[in-house]
């Protein structure tokens, strides 16, 4: 081929892949679509719809009972709710919690939930089986988890004698131990001292860049959220009141209005 077709070809082609990139756009690892879901007359999340990407690092933040745990617990499987959550291509609403961690989706929770009386290993272990990780490596794969959140040498550790800080990272192990592809903190920093916050800070950015997991967090401190995430969104009474990057969130009328009490009337 002479030199100029193959340079004809090549731009053809690199043509082609732009319009790929351009029609698809980016892969979306979570899709909620309408989703609903009441206590009784109480709307905890009123027709709520967003994406997050493949790899992001997505924060949400919202005014106490805005319904972000409830909608931690309806992604999970732990509530049912109504409408679509699409998961890596696939409708999750209305699978089992084990159905859907094994699906590659795993959580901790606001208040530590954590077996007190048993060892901190065995209790990443529960995770493990939770996650259907198991198999012959099954004690390295653990240890590896226990390792990277930084608890090496208290795996004997009864939970109940670990400090706060210690009990959340024993729940975040428990938590990669099933080898997520999401993984959903609710206020994973909450009660934590300066210090602490900014270790978990740099613990996150690692699962997200190394593990090369997408995280959701729900935070309430705008600042942390700032720092840490790729975008955020913020409820209210159940409802999206804003969503974009976080310069562009923390300075939206609507936000300081109902999330940080400023009036701009
Ligand atoms: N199991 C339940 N039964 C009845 N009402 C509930 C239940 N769970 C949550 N709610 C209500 O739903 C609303 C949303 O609660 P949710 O816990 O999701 O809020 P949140 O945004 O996580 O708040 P916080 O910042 O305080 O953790 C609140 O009004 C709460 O009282
Ligand atoms: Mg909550």
């Amino acid at each position: 081929m002479l030199r100029e077709e193959e340079d004809k070809s090549a731009i053809a082609y690199l043509i082609f892949l732009l319009h790929v990139k351009f029609e698809k756009g980016p892969l979306m690892i979570l899709q909620v679509r309408g989703l609903n879901r009441c206590f009784g007359q109480l709307a905890a999340i009123k027709d709520l719809s967003f994406e997050v990407e493949g790899g992001e690092i997505f924060g949400i933040a919202g005014p106490n009972g805005a319904g972000k745990t409830t909608l931690f617990n309806v992604i999970s499987g732990t509530l049912r709710g109504s409408g679509e959550i699409i998961f890596d291509g696939v409708n999750i609403n209305g699978l089992r919690a084990d159905q859907i961690c094994h699906k590659g989706v795993a959580r901790t929770f606001q208040v530590p939930q954590l077996f007190s009386s048993m060892s901190m290993f065995e209790n990443v272990r529960v995770g493990a089986h939770f996650g259907v990780v198991g198999g012959r490596n099954e004690r390295k794969n653990i240890s590896e988890v226990i390792n990277f959140v930084g608890l090496e040498g208290k795996e004997k550790a009864a939970c109940a004698t670990l400090n706060t800080l210690d009990q959340k990272a024993t729940m975040l192990a428990a938590a990669l131990a099933t080898k997520p592809k999401l993984l959903l903190l609710d206020e994973p920093m909450a009660g934590l001292s300066p210090f602490a916050i900014r270790q978990f800070l740099t613990l996150f950015q690692r699962i997200n860049n190394e593990l090369g997991i997408t995280l959701i967090i729900i935070e309430h401190r705008m600042r942390v959220l700032t720092e840490l995430c790729h975008r955020l969104m913020v409820l209210h009474n159940g409802q999206k009141i804003s969503i974009g990057p976080p310069k562009e969130v923390v300075g939206d009328k609507r936000v300081m209005e109902v999330y940080l009490g400023v009036s701009h009337a």
